[in-house]
């Protein structure tokens, strides 16, 4: 080994070894006679002090610049106490440079590690290889690593097998596209890379690896968000002879377990259960930030009776009125404010937003003319408010009230600082629909994905109103995220098919897409049922980060392209030719 220490290593414990340690310059202060270099690995930074008396080394001290990589062996002495910089674990003492030796210059690099304004993150995910030197960064692929060692130490004290899945294989559908590689020695054929490892898991069950667990790589061609990547990884797991329940307590165990080695705190069980109808009408969302309240309430029987024809137009043509109440923000938002905010619910179709200042004597808003005394008395009620609160409501479908008001309510509960951003509230939401009306193209879609089991009791509405059929499915949601989702699978080839017809896939299609599956369903299928945790996802969480660009090692942008190598990249005419393939883009 090059050195004998790390740079975060060295005490008051270890004055007067002689040490070696290698790093990178972070700092140098040069004062003529002493130089000064902060010295930064990894593990820290260690303050390494160059005197004139050794002349030759001094003058090479005196040539380092920024991110220069150097050896330095020399002593380590106390510091009086008024030069100890109580902010550096290593700040007590300093190490006296005896020999230094350059083992490579640095180029002026665009950024520092540790500067303080970092430039935009284009630049840095060009220079990755710098900003992967950045404590910040460094402390997020410390925490990855920690959550993946101590998933597969729970998962594995409790029998499972880590199995990996093939990356080429058959499209797995998880609602996104498929990015495709091309075979070269099937000429006009392709593998896909898995959006997922769902149908080679449910294999893996009909072949009885009754406990599997994959920290596996899934590949998504969809839009970016801040919390999506093209590749990201799950913890996927999967399991044979069990019901919701065991899965749910399973994962809650995994999640204490998290909790306890990366915060070190106890995580009551079991995590709360909520149901997908109660979230859309408490939150109206499917993954609600339970961190604040701000619950949205009801409205419809005083809409149906006062009168703002907005409301009551609403009711009748069977929609929705509800709102809020945000607790003291009476004065905390102008006029010209909630005008803003009315712009921001626009976005997600609401056609305006109610709102009303509560006084001693009743509701303060525009449209306070159109209720009653009683009626004003009733929402102050209704939404358990008092005098200095302020009201939001929005009358719409449904499914715009719960876009337009979860989305105030994240907005709000930010702006006013309603939470801690450390905090983590876990919750399972339970009982999603099986399908969702995909207007478009005026057929159902899988809300999960094709492979649910429906709710034992719905089953019957497979048949005549597939809109109602719950599946045994299951969210986990954490401040916001969907941050897990699971099911228990079909294991009957009948019903299977069946699921697929009502999808509008034909028996021939589902043969020729799922064949494989289907047959493998006719050799002994177990009852089975899984889930899969985005664990970008929570390392983000445990962070409290909202960028998931700040838990990968080399992610990509939000148009999908790394920035460090160019790719993706075009190829040589000769590769393509022998895969057969003629690339035609319009100009
Ligand atoms: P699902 O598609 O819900 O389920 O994915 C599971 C979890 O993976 C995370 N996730 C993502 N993270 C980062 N970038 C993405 N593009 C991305 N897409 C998904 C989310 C999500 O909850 N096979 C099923 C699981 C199962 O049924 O067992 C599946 O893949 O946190
Ligand atoms: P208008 O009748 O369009 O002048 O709107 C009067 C007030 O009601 C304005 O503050 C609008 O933002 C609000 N408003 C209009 N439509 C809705 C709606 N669908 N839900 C809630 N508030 C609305």
């Amino acid at each position: 080994m090059l050195r004998t220490h790390t740079c975060g290593e060295l005490r008051t414990a270890h004055v007067g070894q002689s040490v070696t340690l290698c790093g990178w310059v972070d700092t140098y202060r040069d004062f003529g006679g002493l130089v000064f270099i902060d010295l930064r690995d990894r593990y820290g930074i260690t303050q390494v002090v160059f005197s004139p008396s050794f002349a030759e080394m001094h003058a090479v001290a005196r040539s380092l610049r920024n991110e220069d990589v150097i050896k330095v062996t020399g002593e380590v002495v106390a510091r009086p106490a008024d030069m100890q910089n109580l902010k550096l674990e290593t700040g007590e003492i300093d190490v006296k440079g005896r020999q230094l030796e350059v083992l490579n210059k640095s180029k002026t690099p665009p950024f520092f590690p540790t500067q303080s304004d970092l430039p935009n993150e284009e630049l840095r995910l060009k220079y990755r290889f710098l900003d992967l030197r950045r404590p910040g960064v460094q402390q997020a692929l410390i925490l990855r690593h920690k959550l993946s060692k101590a998933t597969r130490d729970y998962f594995d004290e409790q029998q499972f097998l880590e199995i990996e899945t093939p990356m080429l294989g058959r499209s797995t559908p998880e609602g996104a596209r498929d990015y495709l590689v091309p075979s070269r020695v099937h000429e006009g054929s392709f593998y896909a890379l898995p959006q997922s490892p769902q149908i080679y898991k449910q294999i893996l069950m009909v072949a009885g690896y009754d406990r599997y667990f994959q920290l596996a790589k899934c590949f998504r061609d969809e839009d970016l968000r801040a919390d999506r990547q093209p590749e990201f990884t799950q913890i996927d797991v999967e399991m044979a002879f069990v019901k919701q329940d065991d899965i749910l307590k399973m994962i809650d165990g995994l999640m204490a377990r998290l909790v306890k080695v990366l915060r070190g705190t106890d995580l009551p069980l079991p995590l709360p259960r909520l149901t997908h109808r109660d979230v859309m009408e408490r939150y109206g969302s499917d993954k609600p930030d339970l961190r604040f309240g701000l619950e949205l309430i009801d409205l419809g029987e005083i809409a149906r009776d006062c009168d703002f024809g907005v409301f009551k137009s609403t009711i009748e043509a069977n929609g929705r009125v509800r709102g809020f109440c945000v607790p003291g923000a009476a004065e905390k938002y102008s006029r010209k404010q909630i005008d803003e905010l009315t712009e921001f619910v626009k976005q997600y179709g609401a056609k305006g937003l109610a709102f009303f200042r509560v006084k001693e004597d009743g509701l303060d808003s525009p449209i306070a003319k159109f209720f009653s005394p009683e009626h004003q008395q009733a929402i102050i009620t209704k939404l358990q408010a008092k005098a200095g609160d302020l009201l939001f409501c929005v009358a719409d479908t449904f499914k715009v009230s719960c876009a337009a008001l979860s989305a105030l309510r994240l907005r709000l509960g930010k702006e006013l600082n309603l939470y801690d951003p450390q905090e983590l509230k876990i919750a399972w939401v339970l009982d999603f629909p099986m399908f969702q009306w995909n207007e478009e193209e005026k057929r159902w879609d899988a809300e999960h994905h094709p492979f649910c089991q429906p709710v034992e009791e719905d089953i019957p509405l497979l048949q005549t109103d597939p809109g109602k059929v719950r599946a045994q499915s299951y969210d986990l949601v954490c401040n916001g995220y969907e941050a897990a989702s699971g099911s228990v699978r079909i294991h009957d080839p009948a019903v299977q098919q069946g699921i697929f017809n009502l999808l509008g896939i034909t028996n021939e299609e589902a043969e020729a897409r799922f064949g494989f599956l289907l047959e493998a369903l006719r050799y002994g299928a177990p009852p089975h049922a899984g889930v899969a945790l985005g664990l970008d996802r929570w390392v983000m969480l445990f962070l409290a980060s909202d960028n998931i660009r700040d838990v990968i090692a080399f992610p990509k942008t939000q148009k999908a392209s790394d920035m460090l190598t160019g790719a993706p990249a075009p190829v040589d005419l000769k590769q393509l030719r022998d895969l057969h393939i003629k690339v035609d883009v319009p100009k």
